[in-house]
């Protein structure tokens, strides 16, 4: 029986099993858990301090499980926690293994989407704060301008299954035209939370038609892919059974019954205290 070293995909909540969705689609060969921390959500409002502090726990939970690499996906953790975790749990806590994050690999492809050269942010608050999209995109293309707005009710009005509702319109136009209010030429608007794309339809009512909505689910799947083609020592332990397993740090019964419209199927998960 082969040892499984499966990837781990983490979310604060529901959102990254948008982007698991895709890695799986991609890469249907590895072996995948899902966490989502749901007792603790919504990350986006939270300080520094405790999204790392969380997101730090449920890494050492996916080291345990034996996963060699882990998806942050989720853009809060991912901007708040990443760094720190790369660079000074990793090295004393598990030196071999790796945790990725969904930032960087949309900041390096956002260029290849405009033609203004004027790209919108819509994310929470933490990941506004942290000026991650800014200093990331700065990198690849130094001569984008970007602009963000953060989106602090949409996360609790799809966890709560409100974003269809009319009583949604009011906060999705408040935030877009915050944004497109900033500068009138972006043309490119990238869904900066794994959760917005449940809300991508909504979105597109009130933008105007030129402007691209990106969700992050096809691009990090393809980096994943990329990112395994150029370290074989890292894809060589990840095992390839095909298993999926779900978990939840709050009621399963839950978390299977909204899992299944981020996740695109049904799914059963299993509760894991931290
Ligand atoms: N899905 C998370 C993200 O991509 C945010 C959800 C939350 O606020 O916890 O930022």
């Amino acid at each position: 029986m082969s040892f499984s070293q499966p990837i781990g995909v983490f979310d604060s909540g529901y959102g990254g099993l948008t982007v698991l969705k895709e890695i799986v689609s991609k890469l249907p060969q590895y072996d995948y858990i899902y966490l989502g921390d749901n007792a603790r959500a919504p990350y986006g409002t939270r300080s520094y301090e405790t999204v790392y502090h969380y997101t730090l726990q449920c890494v050492e939970w996916f080291f345990r499980a034996k996963c060699p690499l882990v998806i942050l996906a989720c853009n809060t953790a991912s901007a708040k926690a990443l760094r720190t975790i790369q660079q000074n749990d990793l090295p004393r806590i598990a030196p071999d293994n790796r945790v990725l994050g969904v930032i960087r690999p949309s900041a390096e492809v956002i260029g290849d989407y405009t033609q203004t050269g004027k790209v919108g942010i819509l994310a929470t608050p933490g990941t506004v704060q942290s000026d991650s999209y800014p200093i990331e995109i700065a990198k690849s293309f130094p001569d984008i301008e970007v602009y963000q707005q953060a989106c602090p009710l949409w996360v609790p009005l799809i966890e709560n299954g409100e974003h269809h509702g009319p009583g949604a319109d009011y906060f999705v136009k408040e935030y877009t035209d915050g944004l497109l209010s900033q500068c009138r030429e972006i043309d490119t608007i990238l869904l900066g939370c794994t959760h917005y794309p449940l809300m991508r339809d909504k979105i597109g009512q009130f933008i105007p038609a030129h402007c691209r909505l990106i969700s992050q689910g096809e691009i990090v799947a393809a980096s994943l892919a990329d990112y395994l083609d150029r370290h074989p020592e890292m894809e060589e332990r990840c095992s390839e059974n095909g298993q999926r397993h779900f978990y939840t740090t709050d009621s399963t019964a839950d978390f299977d019954h909204h899992a299944s419209t981020f996740y695109g199927q049904s799914l059963r998960s299993e509760f894991v205290s931290l």
